[in-house]
């Protein structure tokens, strides 16, 4: 990857060998989601979104899961047995060997960092010529961490681990937050010198920290600005803070780009959602990944807007509408109480309360194409595939099954009868 104008090879090692015992699931840890992604997934897109030359994924614990979401994206190594986080890093020496340049390493259920907290971490490693340049956090409650030891000077000495610590290292409040950048050569190394005589009795990757400052090898730190970053997840209740956590973030990030949230505690927006200005997302709204919502529009309350949706400028979405794989035009109306699947509707249409596309028939999906200046009355079903011209009347009350030319009106149902009432007796 180029860093500073310069080409550097920068590898990415994924540590997602654990148990994840406290999730109490028959899953991996790793393939629960955040917003539809699973965590490991997360951490993947994310080596590659920092321009990672590699991935390499340590997997161990239910492997055969991991290793079904993410195929051949990554390569693997294998850790058979949990020894430690030392242990799980050298599974992966025969891969990093020969190489030079960085490594990156990240943890499968440590899965919202930023991109751009990552770069930082690998620019300082070059810029000051660093051998392991740690991601630090300082924190008010500091337990359960390996704490960073700094001299005097502020110089990184070592990570001591909280079952190792003594009382006065115990109140460092600079925590190690498991991810750093090495130098590859010099990693290799000092794992080679990693012995498990410690209170757990495991391979710890925080003693290269040690080794290599005994080697007169520079370390430094980058301390991260927002805690949140580093948080992982053990449990369900971690899952859904990290949700949240990430919810707030992409709401925050749209309302930063000039788009109104009515309430952001009700507004599920999945990655990679693009969104124009003076749009007002109103609450119980989601807004599944890559979706793409032009300027000036209404959502919601109460919308589902699927994926593969691109919907145009001043486009009202309303109240329990459901979208999914659907275009909709500039200007267009699809107030309330609608579905509308693999459909493409054009600019100025008004679609009535009630309508849906039908668009399974149990085994394919067919489409729905609308022209401009459609008025679908209320309740209409298409039976796709069909298509509706520009001009287009649909009567309320049809199911359509014929295709509707251009500027004329579509009616299809049973024309009524109104017959004598029978008289009580
Ligand atoms: C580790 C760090 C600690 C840091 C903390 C941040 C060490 C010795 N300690 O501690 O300084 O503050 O992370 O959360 O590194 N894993 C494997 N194989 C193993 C062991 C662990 O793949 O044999 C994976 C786990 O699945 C997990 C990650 O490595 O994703 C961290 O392991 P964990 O046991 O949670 O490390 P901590 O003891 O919390
Ligand atoms: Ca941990």
């Amino acid at each position: 990857m180029k860093i500073g104008g310069k080409e550097e090879n920068v590898i990415t090692v994924i540590m997602a060998a654990g148990k994840g015992t406290r999730m109490k699931s028959e899953k991996s840890k790793l393939v629960h989601k955040i917003y539809d992604k699973e965590l490991v997934k997360r951490v993947v897109e994310l080596s590659k979104a920092v321009g990672s030359d590699e991935t390499i994924v340590v997997v161990g614990h239910l492997r055969e899961q991991v290793e079904a979401v993410l195929g051949d994206t990554v390569t693997y190594a294998y850790q058979e047995e949990l020894l430690g986080t030392g242990h799980a890093l050298m599974q992966a020496g025969p891969l990093m060997e020969g190489k030079k340049g960085k490594a990156i390493i990240l943890y499968g259920d440590v899965p919202i960092i930023r991109k751009e907290t990552l770069l930082k971490l690998v620019e300082k490693s070059i810029k000051d010529k660093e051998y392991a340049t740690l991601l630090t956090a300082v924190v008010d409650n500091p337990t359960g961490y390996g704490r960073i030891i700094r001299d005097v000077g502020g110089n990184i000495k070592a990570i001591v681990e909280e079952k190792d610590a003594d009382p006065l290292q115990k109140e460092i409040k600079e925590i190690n937050s498991g991810i750093y950048c090495f130098d590859i050569p010099e990693l290799l190394k000092a794992l080679e010198l990693i012995r498990p005589n410690n209170a757990q009795g495991e391979y710890y990757l925080t003693d290269v920290i040690k080794i290599m400052n005994e080697k007169g090898l520079k370390t430094g730190a980058v301390i991260v600005e927002d805690n949140t970053e580093i948080l992982g997840v053990n449990d369900r209740i971690q899952l859904e803070l990290l949700t949240r956590v990430l919810r707030m973030r992409i709401n925050t990030e749209h309302m930063k780009n000039g788009v109104t949230i009515e309430d952001s505690n009700s507004t599920y927006i999945y990655d990679n959602v693009t969104i124009g200005t003076d749009t007002v997302i109103h609450p119980n709204s989601t807004i599944k990944e890559g979706v793409i919502i032009g300027k000036n529009c209404e959502i919601g309350p109460n919308a589902y807007i699927r994926e593969g949706c691109v919907i145009g400028d001043n486009v009202k979405v309303g109240n329990f509408v459901e979208l999914k794989k659907t275009k909709v035009g500039n200007r267009t109306k699809v107030p309330h109480f609608i579905y509308l699947g693999d459909t493409e509707i054009g600019e100025d249409c008004n679609v009535g309360c009630g309508t849906i596309t039908c668009n399974y028939d149990g085994k394919n999906k067919y489409k729905t194409k609308i022209g401009d200046r459609a008025f679908i009355g209320s309740n209409t079903n298409f039976i796709a595939p069909v298509t509706i011209g520009d001009d287009v009347l649909i009567a309320a009350g049809s199911t359509i099954t014929e295709d509707v030319p251009s500027g004329m009106m579509g009616i299809a149902r049973e024309r009524q009868v109104n017959k004598e009432r029978k008289k009580k007796a």
